[in-house]
């Protein structure tokens, strides 16, 4: 296959393999340094639009969105959160992120980051192929790898560059090519997932609500003013169709009820999904002339919302040393990527892991485990460190000097 003859051959500087967030954004920022891009992806555009993500983007992140010239369509249809709430207990309390230490957060799905970068790519005149196949790699421990694929109408074809990016996402074929003996995975599951809906209803509230119950995790968020985005926690063999809308309603109505008499806003749901999630890293993030960035590279449980605001660092970083790499510093300016970006992938894996842990009821968790739960809460709402501690994390970290 490597060497069967193909339909076109183009040269590129660099080929992307993935058209999610990461991979447009990194062919974004790399086109306006004027550098080529080709980005492949499996799934059609259609696809990736309808698929439901996160919400929560860090301020860093939209500004950077609005900054690079994709588009400042977040300023008008997003909506910036200077806190959260955090329910136990039957209460709520609210983490004023802004007051604690000056950021806030935008609730924008995305979804609607995907779309902006592909019509910004499209606007700019930049490659990208939806809908491809067969994709392979090929030759990535020389200075001349290629990426060969079946495009949509069954053309074969193949791009020879100087160094592919593997933004494939969490099921990543990138990532497998670093050989088996000179990786390592770092990973953990759980024993729960998270059910998500879409419901026609109106907010129940201005800002996100992260809920621990007796009854399990609860994360109620929004979309629109007339489409609303729950999750609560399951077990992570449960099946959508057992669920009707009334049990889904009275399992999240128990999940955030409390003496206040708070209540969600019901509508009929319009979409259910069971979301499994880990947590995972693969080191090394390059070998050769392929580099991975995003969720390829690593995943984090969604309770933190740091996945999207993670690939869109590494992008960042990852976009400055190719820059430099293709110009006068050569590849080993490529030797920069990874312990920049790795920092902050631990301190997220940490933290993603840290607030699952805090919110979640593990099955079988005993009196015990429930009341030193309710402690630790307790820590995080009622001292002002513990506020401080979730309020940076959640907010992003300051970028460092070099970033
Ligand atoms: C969402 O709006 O889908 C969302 C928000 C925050 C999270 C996870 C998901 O932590």
């Amino acid at each position: 296959m490597a060497d069967a003859p193909v339909d076109t051959v183009a040269s590129v500087p660099v080929a992307v393999v993935g058209a999610g967030p990461a991979g447009l954004m990194l062919a974004h920022r790399l086109g306006r340094a004027g550098v080529g891009t080709i980005v492949l992806d499996t799934r059609t555009r259609r696809e990736i639009e309808t698929t439901q993500r996160a919400g929560i983007l860090e301020a860093d992140v939209a500004r950077d969105l609005v900054e690079t010239g994709v588009s400042d369509r977040i300023l008008r249809d997003g909506h910036e959160h200077e806190g959260t709430e955090l329910r136990f207990g039957g209460r709520a309390h609210r983490i004023h992120f802004k007051a604690l230490v000056g950021e806030s957060v935008w609730l924008y799905p995305q979804t609607d980051v995907f779309i902006d970068l592909a019509d910004a790519r499209e606007r700019d005149g930049g490659t990208v192929h939806f809908g491809v196949r067969d994709t392979e790699v090929l030759d990535i421990t020389t200075d001349a790898p290629r990426v060969r694929y079946t495009a949509a109408d069954g053309s074969r074809h193949e791009i020879r560059a100087r160094y592919v990016v593997g933004a494939d996402g969490s099921r990543s074929m990138c990532r497998d090519l670093v050989p088996e003996e000179r990786r390592t995975r770092y990973g953990r599951e759980y024993p729960f997932a998270w059910f998500g809906i879409l419901a026609e209803a109106p907010m129940s509230a201005p800002e996100l609500i992260y809920a621990h119950s007796e009854h399990g995790f609860a994360l109620i968020s929004q979309r629109t003013e007339a489409v609303q985005r729950m999750y609560f926690q399951c077990g992570p063999g449960e099946s959508v169709d057992a669920w009707s809308d009334d049990r889904i309603w009275e399992t999240l109505q128990a999940r955030v009820a409390g003496e206040d008499g708070f209540r969600l806003k019901e509508g009929p749901v319009v979409e259910k999904t069971v979301l499994r999630f880990r947590s995972f890293v693969q080191e090394p993030m390059r070998w050769g002339s392929m580099v991975l960035a995003g969720d390829a590279a690593h995943t984090v449980p969604p309770t933190g919302a740091r996945g999207l605001n993670l690939a869109m660092h590494d992008v960042k970083v990852l976009a400055d040393v190719l820059l430099r790499a293709l110009g006068r510093e050569g590849g080993a300016a490529l030797d920069a990527y990874q312990p920049r970006a790795l920092q902050r992938v631990w301190r997220a894996q940490n933290f993603s892991y840290w607030m699952t842990r805090l919110l979640h009821t593990a099955p079988g968790a005993s009196a015990f485990d429930l009341r030193r739960q309710l402690g630790e809460l307790d820590n995080v709402v009622g001292t002002r460190a513990g506020r401080t501690y979730l309020s940076e994390q959640y907010t992003g970290w300051p970028a460092s000097a070099q970033d």
